[in-house]
């Protein structure tokens, strides 16, 4: 598995809740693909788009879909998350209930909707011991829609969607899940769930490029959202040019006004092969032996856990404090030494994947030791 992460032996890269390397395969199948593009230009177009389907399908499995139908492939996670957003047939009143602390493209989407007579409502997360019950009780008769990231950004903290989605269906409450924290980290079930839509972005856990992403609309739903962009692609007779009459596409093709990203489609789908081979539940463990350790590095060293340490309220983000220390300036020099970090919600935030070596994770924290002692002695 060492194979398919040459990552240069200096660097510590514990940063896949921000910007995950690619894989092995995924950069020789982007040189594939450009190599092909310079000799051969567009002439292998159909078998493009052959791979573009094996996404849709790899895509499909990894969420727990019936069908790559069900699959539209989106620019990114706020992209996905405005299309639903402003495809929704809201009335004056209607609320969304969110989380105050979630990361920007999911508070500031829903709070577009203002001129529309909607107000979104962010739960104080840090105020609530049993988020998920507080997040229901948010919801009133005007409630339209629960957005919530299935993983925090800044804390880690993970969400019960099953109880939320529980809660939402039985209420006839939309209930729309970034799950772009979580992808690839840990095994997921869109229909256990009961997520009506699912958005997330490819180049975090999945391993992939930036500028691709999963959007999930729940098929009953599909035809509920009101379109908001056009073009030759999202069509039901795509490619009949000289047709003049139109419909949107009968699947979640609808959604995607124009030519896709095929550069991008090749990178995911190269990485999602890996992570199919090795398979979501392997990876889930694996991560969890690597952020257990890491907590209790943390934990020994006397640092401030901001990510909770219960395994069952967590992901692959590990984020700490240093009592006293500022987060910035060390994860500055974290990063100066390599140490391929975060600073995110006052604090440090680490997060491995599943092939991250242990030693690796050592590294990084005696650098860290090495990183508080000289500012001590500074
Ligand atoms: C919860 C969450 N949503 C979305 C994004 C990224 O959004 P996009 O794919 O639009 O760049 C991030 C990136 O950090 C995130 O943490």
């Amino acid at each position: 598995m060492h194979d398919e992460f040459p990552l240069d032996p200096e660097l510590c890269h514990l940063n896949h809740a921000a910007v995950g390397p690619w894989p092995r395969r995924t950069a020789e199948a982007v040189s594939r693909f450009a190599e092909e593009n310079a000799r051969w230009g567009s002439l292998a177009y159909p078998q493009w788009l052959a791979v573009e389907q094996r996404l849709r399908e790899r895509l499909a499995r990894l969420i727990g879909a019936v069908s790559p139908d069900e699959i539209a492939l989106a620019k990114n996670t706020s992209e996905a998350l405005s299309v639903i957003a402003h495809g929704i047939d809201w009335r004056p009143g209607q609320t969304v209930v969110g989380i105050a602390q979630e990361f920007p493209s999911n508070r500031i989407v829903w709070e577009s909707l203002a001129s529309l007579g909607v107000t979104w409502r962010g739960l104080d997360l840090d105020a609530s011991a049993d988020p998920e019950a507080d997040l229901i009780a948010m919801c009133d008769g005007n409630t339209r829609l629960l957005a919530v990231s299935w993983v925090q950004y800044a804390s880690g903290r993970r969400l019960d969607l099953e109880r939320l989605g529980a809660h939402c269906r039985a209420h006839g409450i939309l209930f729309c899940v970034d799950a772009i924290q979580g992808l690839g980290a840990l095994p997921c079930d869109v229909r256990r769930f009961q997520a009506d839509f699912m958005v997330a972005d490819g180049h975090k856990w999945l391993l992939g490029p930036e500028g691709l992403a999963l959007l999930y609309v729940r098929p009953e739903l599909r035809d509920t959202l009101t379109l908001r962009q056009f073009g030759w692609h999202m069509v039901e007779q795509v490619g009949d040019f000289d047709r003049t009459d139109w419909s949107p596409a009968r699947s979640a093709r609808r959604f995607e006004c124009g030519s896709p990203n095929l550069l991008g489609t090749h990178a995911l789908e190269a990485s999602l092969s890996l992570i199919e081979e090795i398979g979501m539940d392997r990876i889930w463990s694996r991560l969890q032996e690597r952020t257990a350790h890491l907590i209790a590095s943390i934990e020994g060293r006397g640092f401030e856990l901001m990510t909770p340490a219960d395994p069952g309220l967590r992901a692959g983000i590990i984020s700490f404090r240093i009592p006293g220390i500022p987060a910035e300036p060390l994860y500055r020099e974290l990063m100066q030494r390599k140490v391929l970090c975060a600073c995110r919600g006052g604090g440090i935030r680490f997060s491995p994947h599943f092939y991250t070596p242990v030693a690796m994770i050592d590294r990084a924290m005696e650098i860290l030791d090495e990183t508080l002692a000289s500012r001590g002695s500074g």
